[in-house]
């Protein structure tokens, strides 16, 4: 018996997430896996970069889908991926995270009656309206297996009453989906693979951008919960600016935010912080590695400073990555210029973080036990 397997992807974490799990696959021969792309990003630097670094196949199919406002960039996904899972015939479909490429994919696939297995499942961060939330609850509604980072993601569905979590693959013969097992975080499998290969490159890269180790801010900016506010967007660039008075401060521009900071002017008006094209994954851990502390609204970004013991300011009042706050390395302020700076200086000053609560995101081996436990359920079904 022969395996089809899709991975719906289309945004630049998915692409990340993605590598560890395709390699993995690679491992079993009954399985063919198969890469949708929904072409929600499409920039050189936001997408086929990481598939040359992560030197993963050409998608099998690319949709084009591109950039919209959120019902018909997800509508226009949900109609071709339909289409395209019709002729594919798929045994199940893997979805990642929480983008609109995620909901899409979940939707298109339930509607065929295809099993869904969905990465990064459980997370919450209680805002209704918030894009990635809404793409998050419903998703993980209509999964089969659902594949948590955390502790915490268990209790979050357990609160919405999925509450099935198995910790062998043999209680798919004796139980019914929803099933949700944690299996850690993907992110940590290729952080760590990444982390083996950079070294050579490090200085290579710090002396690119002009960067001293240590000796350096590194942000990233791109949630619409800041970016599509000005005063958000203000503040937060007028702290860095701040900053940059008396550290470096690089900032890898996601597209979204230089489409809004070029009509506002701001380029010209934060002359103390580097603005640089987005950089590569291997480009980027090195600049996080090396960083004195890391600002960003990014999910990914978060954990990776985390994981790479570096302290880190998170420019919105919640996160779903709530670990990372209770151990001490990373901390909220929210969008207000004046917290934000007083807690850059604070940081800079006493930065203690709980050592020991370093694994909760796994050991870096989730895509073994994401792939282990989809074939099993394959088996099974
Ligand atoms: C999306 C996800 C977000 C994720 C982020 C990762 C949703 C609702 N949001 O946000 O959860 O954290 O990806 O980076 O799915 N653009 C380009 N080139 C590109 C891609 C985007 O210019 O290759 C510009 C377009 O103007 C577009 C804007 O960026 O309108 C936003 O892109 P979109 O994919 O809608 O949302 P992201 O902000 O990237
Ligand atoms: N990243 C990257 N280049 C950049 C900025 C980010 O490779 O210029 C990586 C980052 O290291 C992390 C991931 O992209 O692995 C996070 O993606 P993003 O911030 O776009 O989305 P989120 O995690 O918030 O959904």
């Amino acid at each position: 018996m022969r395996y089809k397997i899709v991975s719906i992807v289309g945004a630049r974490p998915q692409f990340i997430k993605l590598a560890p799990i395709y390699r993995e696959f690679r491992n079993y021969k009954d399985i063919d896996h198969i890469v949708l792309h929904t072409g929600q990003h499409y920039d050189f630097l936001m997408s086929e970069v990481f598939f040359k670094y992560f030197k993963l196949p050409k998608p099998d199919i690319n949709l084009s889908v591109g950039s919209g406002a959120h019902h018909s960039q997800t509508g226009e996904m949900i109609k071709k991926i339909g289409s395209k899972l019709e002729k594919i015939k798929p045994t199940i479909v893997i979805i990642y995270g929480d983008t609109n490429t995620t909901l899409a994919g979940a939707l298109a696939s339930v509607k065929l009656r295809i099993p869904i297995a969905h990465i990064e499942s459980g997370l919450r961060s209680y805002i209704k309206y918030m894009p990635e939330e809404i793409n998050r609850v419903v998703s993980d509604r209509l999964s089969d297996l659902l594949f948590v980072p955390s502790k915490t993601a268990i209790v979050n569905l357990e609160k919405e009453g999925i509450s099935n979590v198995i910790n062998t693959p043999e209680r798919f013969r004796d139980s019914v989906a929803p099933y949700v097992i944690e299996c850690g975080d993907l992110m940590y499998d290729i952080l760590k693979a990444v982390l083996r290969n950079i070294k050579s490159d490090e200085h290579i890269v710090l002396d690119k951008y002009g960067l001293r180790k240590g000796d350096y801010v590194l942000a990233t900016v791109h949630r619409a919960e800041n970016t599509d506010n000005m005063e958000n967007l203000s503040n937060i660039f007028s702290a860095l600016n701040e900053i940059g008075k008396e550290y470096n401060v690089v900032l890898p521009i996601h597209p979204r935010t230089i489409k809004i900071l070029r009509k506002i002017d701001g380029e010209k008006s934060y002359t103390n912080i580097i603005i640089i094209p987005p950089v590569s994954y291997n480009e980027m851990l090195i600049m996080e590695k090396n960083s004195r502390l890391i600002l960003t609204d990014s999910g990914g970004v978060q954990k990776e400073a985390f994981w790479l013991g570096i302290p880190c300011i998170t420019v919105r009042d919640r996160t779903e990555w709530i670990e990372t706050v209770k151990a001490g390395f990373n901390f909220l302020t929210g969008a207000n210029r004046e917290k934000i700076i007083e807690t850059f200086n604070r940081v800079i000053r006493d930065f203690s973080p709980n050592l020991r609560l370093k694994n909760i995101y796994g050991s870096g081996n989730s895509a073994k036990t994401v792939a282990r436990y989809i074939w099993k359920y394959l088996k099974y079904r």
